[in-house]
């Protein structure tokens, strides 16, 4: 397969046409942003740590009977996709209270959430991504009602296998953002799950292992992406028990 135009170029990854028809090639860059790209900076080889831990999550996931977009990494930081339709939505699982949870409500940093909090935010830099509801994404025509449900289902299919695994490296998933696609009528799992949109703290310590370093100026970012890379990447997985 050959890498032809660029299709489109975000804030932290390019995206390719290929040859193939309905393959897209991905390539992470090493650029990296925060508040809505008011900070930036690039860091040598940030693009392939994001790239090894999201490959290595879509093949967990798809082991698990999740549909991801992935297909195959071809070099340390581009992955072959499935082309996708992408639904302008960013889905979080929250597990635990963070970030803009207790920015904008009463809760105490580091709470739990049972069960999980789904919150949608609308996909548009423009507008600052602001949070939706059920009923202004159907309004919108973002999806169908029994689309939303099957994303919220698979959301939280997810989230248990992540949480379950990332738990087994001593690491606690706080929360993460996905954002999904069509091919045909069926949806998947598309863009990357990686340090850039997990928000991870190390068991033991607390310490943040996520962008959160980058955006607070916590530490050395690329040495946490470094050892949370190896951390992750460096365990087998297998198939999970049924609850
Ligand atoms: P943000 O950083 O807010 O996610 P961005 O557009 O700057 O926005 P990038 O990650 O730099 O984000 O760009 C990647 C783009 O590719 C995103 O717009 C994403 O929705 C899109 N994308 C991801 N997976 C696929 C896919 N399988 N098919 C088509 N487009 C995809
Ligand atoms: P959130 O607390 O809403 O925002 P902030 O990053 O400003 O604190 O983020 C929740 C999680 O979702 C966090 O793990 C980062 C991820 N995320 C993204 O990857 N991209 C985004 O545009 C947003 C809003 C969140």
């Amino acid at each position: 397969m050959k890498q032809t135009n660029l299709l489109y170029s975000g804030k932290a990854k390019s995206v390719y046409r290929t040859d193939t028809k309905g393959k897209l090639i991905i390539e992470f860059r090493d650029d990296i942003t925060a508040f809505d790209g008011r900070k930036k900076d690039v860091l040598k080889n940030k693009g392939n740590f994001n790239a090894e831990v999201s490959a290595f999550v879509f093949r967990y996931l798809e082991k698990n009977g999740v549909k991801t977009h992935f297909v195959k990494m071809i070099d340390e930081n581009k992955m072959i996709v499935r082309e996708l339709s992408m639904i302008p939505l960013e889905v979080i699982v929250r597990n635990l209270t963070a970030g803009s949870l207790v920015r904008k409500y009463p809760f105490k940093e580091g709470s739990p959430l049972n069960p999980p909090v789904i919150v949608i935010d609308y996909k548009d830099d423009s507008r600052h991504d602001p949070m939706l509801n059920d009923d202004i994404i159907i309004a919108l025509g973002l999806t169908t009602s029994a689309e939303l449900k099957k994303i919220k289902t698979i959301c939280l299919k997810i989230n248990h296998l992540l949480k379950d695994f990332l738990a087994k490296q001593g690491i606690i998933l706080v929360d993460f953002k996905m954002e999904f696609g069509r091919q045909g009528k069926t949806i998947y799992l598309g863009d990357e799950i990686s340090m850039d949109s997990m928000r991870l703290w190390d068991k033991k310590t607390g310490k943040s292992l996520d962008k959160d370093v980058y955006r607070f100026d916590k530490g050395d970012v690329m040495a946490t992406y470094n050892l949370v890379t190896k951390r992750i990447t460096t365990t087998k997985t297998r198939v999970h028990k049924k609850r």
